[in-house]
């Protein structure tokens, strides 16, 4: 008897691809993927906590089950992911019908766990080590993975896939909670991560974006040496039907020049990089602890505009985080306007339980304050992008073209044209008029308009069609 399995996945791309594993294990055991949890037997909240924002918005979801747990007692409900990890029991003390509390370093315990729910044991909670709980040995081997399993159905389209390399981080930047939630560094074995890949392009998909909180810090050591992103890069390039080679995260510090000529000199590797700056004051970074100056990062900017001219580059910004000033902030809006970035996600600065800035530093930046630095940075981010997006304007772009637009979705199954959406190797969204058979394509597209996110463009004709006809008549 097939059981069913409702999924709802907050938070980074790790957290999809976390979701990806989670359901190619379950239907292994007999489950089938639903939309709703009121068709669902098993529900299951894969969580983010990099903000309280997220955390809250998880909470308050889960405190909507209350009456169907109370309602159909059989049902269970799985808590996953980052707030699992970081809030344990206190998931089940806000939330009592929980079932299952699975931090994203035991996700491929969960079989084991429902069976334990089924055999009568109670609820169930599996962790992995908190960082001061052993050598970082041990820790590390309680965040686990169980990449291989992979499910095409689950990704947002089967010819595009997230490969993790890296687990973890080391960096400990003072604001974020990642290296507690996700444990120790540790680079997957380049022969895991190649056979994947391998599996990846025999199931159809022609881009992989490599995954690590710091990718380009990927390091591998064995008797047989050591590999680092170049070298895996290198070795991935070569294989068949994946024609697109994608990275990220990035740290600024290890964006090498190996690296980026590696880039350069590998065409199926995207030249597009997303290199969070996360302020552009000193006196911010050196409180976040993030290891480099501004002019250690003009200066990683410089390298990759020369290697690398033509590359699309994006970051992240936090605004108000302890001690910002104004005059701190204008030095993130100049920042943006020199480094003039593809876009930028900006977020306001969110003290997390357990970070050293937590402990340390005071969380002065009043609310407002940074709603309306959020609003100004995102306006001059916003202004820079639509500017650089009108340069293209008349040239063509290669569209890997990923489905229907969300506006696309609303047409009719049967109509004859529906605004499709894509990307270009920069990373770039493009959208144009055409057909749900041209997902998976990659199209010619013309500029024709743009705006700070999106370019506007239809798919460029192939003259020789008519010429064909001609002959043929
Ligand atoms: N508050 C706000 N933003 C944060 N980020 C990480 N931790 C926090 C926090 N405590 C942002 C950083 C990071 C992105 C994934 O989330 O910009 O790059
Ligand atoms: Fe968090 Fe810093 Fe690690 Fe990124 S590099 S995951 S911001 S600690």
């Amino acid at each position: 008897m097939t059981k069913t399995v409702y999924i709802k996945t907050v938070g980074c791309q790790m957290n999809v691809l976390d979701s990806e594993m989670v359901v190619a294990d379950l239907k292994r055991h007999g489950y089938r993927v639903v939309d709703t949890p009121a068709e669902a037997e098993l529900l299951l909240y894969n969580t983010c906590s990099i903000r309280e924002q997220a955390e809250e918005k998880t909470y308050s979801a889960l405190g909507k089950l209350r009456d169907t747990k109370a309602r159909h007692p059989d049902k269970k409900i799985g808590v996953l992911g980052c707030m699992a990890q970081k809030d344990q029991e206190v998931i089940f003390r806000r939330a009592p019908f929980v079932d299952m509390v699975v931090g994203p370093g035991q996700l491929h315990s969960l079989p084991q766990l429902i069976t334990n729910i089924d055999s009568g044991e109670g609820r169930q909670m599996a962790v992995s080590l908190a960082r001061t709980d052993g050598k970082q040995a041990t820790v590390a081997r309680s965040h686990e993975t169980f990449d291989p399993l992979r499910d095409p159905s689950m990704r947002p389209t089967p010819f595009q896939a997230y490969l993790r390399i890296q687990i973890g981080c080391d960096k400990f930047c003072t604001y974020c909670v990642v290296p507690n939630t996700r444990g120790p560094e540790q680079g997957r074995s380049p022969s895991e991560i190649l056979s994947e890949a391998r599996t990846l392009a025999e199931q159809g998909c022609r881009e992989i974006v490599l995954l690590g909180q710091t990718v380009n810090s990927y390091r591998h050591r064995s008797e047989a040496g050591d590999t680092d992103l170049a070298g895996l890069l290198e070795q991935l390039h070569e294989i068949e039907g994946i024609d697109r080679l994608k990275f990220v995260t990035n740290y600024p510090k290890d964006m090498t020049e190996r690296l980026l000529v590696t880039v350069r000199d590998l065409p199926k590797c995207s030249p597009y990089l997303h290199v969070p700056a996360q302020s552009g004051s000193d006196a911010v970074l050196k409180r976040m602890k993030r290891g480099y100056t501004v002019g250690d990062y003009m200066e990683m900017f410089e390298r990759i505009e020369r290697i690398l001219p033509n590359a699309a580059v994006s970051s992240d910004f936090i605004v108000g985080f302890c001690g910002e000033t104004d005059e701190d902030f204008q030095k993130s809006v100049q920042l943006i306007e020199r480094c003039r970035f593809k876009n930028s996600f900006i977020f306001q600065y969110s003290v997390r339980g357990g970070t050293k800035a937590a402990e340390r530093l005071e969380d002065d930046v009043p609310r407002e304050v940074k709603a309306a630095r959020n609003h100004e940075l995102l306006e001059v981010q916003n202004r820079v992008a639509r500017e650089d997006n009108e340069k293209l304007v008349g040239e063509t772009v290669e569209v890997l073209v990923e489905g229907p637009s969300k506006k696309g979705e609303k047409s009719e199954p049967e109509a004859a044209a529906v605004q499709m959406t894509g990307r270009t190797h920069c990373d770039r969204i493009v959208v144009f008029d055409g057909n749900r058979r041209q997902a998976g394509q990659m199209l010619e597209v013309h500029v024709d308009d743009a705006s700070s996110h999106t370019l506007i463009g239809r798919v460029r004709t192939v003259e020789l069609v008519s010429i064909g006809i001609e002959a043929n008549g």
